[in-house]
């Protein structure tokens, strides 16, 4: 996920409190075999992608609400979501385009009960697909040096590290930038 200096106190919120309904329940395990629809991702729904970012980000860096509005209005921004049949979100990937045309995927994240369904790899797939919609040749990420489930998805999609990012996230820990070309 990326950290965006620039808008950092924007972007970031220590106030934002938990989603006190999801800290408490207990998600049952979903039926291997369950069919889920990947679609875009709007401003309707904010609070739905917020509280699931907090299940996603477990490590205080979860984004803050308005950081979401502010990426979900952008039209430089390219987002999808991932639902079930019920159309329960349990998955959200989210892309801007950057002022250099790079595109850019500021975070991904998929429920814990619902992952190693291929859930990342499909919307990673379609966010790169809407952004080589918009004649975007580079997508770009950076991850934690030690979320090497990520790092996993990523190089699995054809993405390659370039750049060591030392103290990128706000508790010390180190990125990695990786590059992908579309063409
Ligand atoms: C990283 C994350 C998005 C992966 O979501 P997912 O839907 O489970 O991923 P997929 O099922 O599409 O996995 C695709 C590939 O990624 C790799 N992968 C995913 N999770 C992995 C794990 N826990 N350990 C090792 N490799 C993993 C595997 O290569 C996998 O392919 P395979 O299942 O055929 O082996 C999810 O674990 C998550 O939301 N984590 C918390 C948020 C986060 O870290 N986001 C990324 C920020 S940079």
């Amino acid at each position: 996920m990326a950290v965006l200096k620039k808008f950092r106190t924007r972007w970031w919120s220590q106030t934002d409190e938990p989603y006190e309904g999801e800290k408490k329940e207990k998600p049952i395990t979903p039926a291997w075999g369950m069919r889920y629809d990947v679609r875009p991702l709007t401003i309707s729904q904010l609070d739905e992608c917020w509280r699931l970012d907090q299940r996603c980000f477990i490590d205080g860096e979860a984004y803050s609400r308005e950081t979401f509005d502010y990426l979900l209005t952008a039209p430089e921004a390219v987002s999808y979501r991932a639902v079930t049949s019920g159309g329960v979100m349990v998955g959200f990937v989210i892309g801007l385009i950057e002022p250099d045309h790079t595109g850019h995927v500021t975070t991904v994240g998929v429920a814990p009960e619902h992952r190693r369904r291929s859930l990342a790899k499909r919307l990673m797939n379609q966010v790169e697909e809407g952004f080589a919609k918009r004649n975007v040749r580079l997508v770009r990420l950076e991850v934690r040096v030690l979320n090497i489930a990520a790092q996993k998805l990523y190089e699995g999609l054809g993405y390659s590290i370039t750049q060591r990012l030392p103290k990128y996230y706000s508790n010390g820990g180190d990125g990695l930038l990786m590059l992908k070309s579309l063409e």
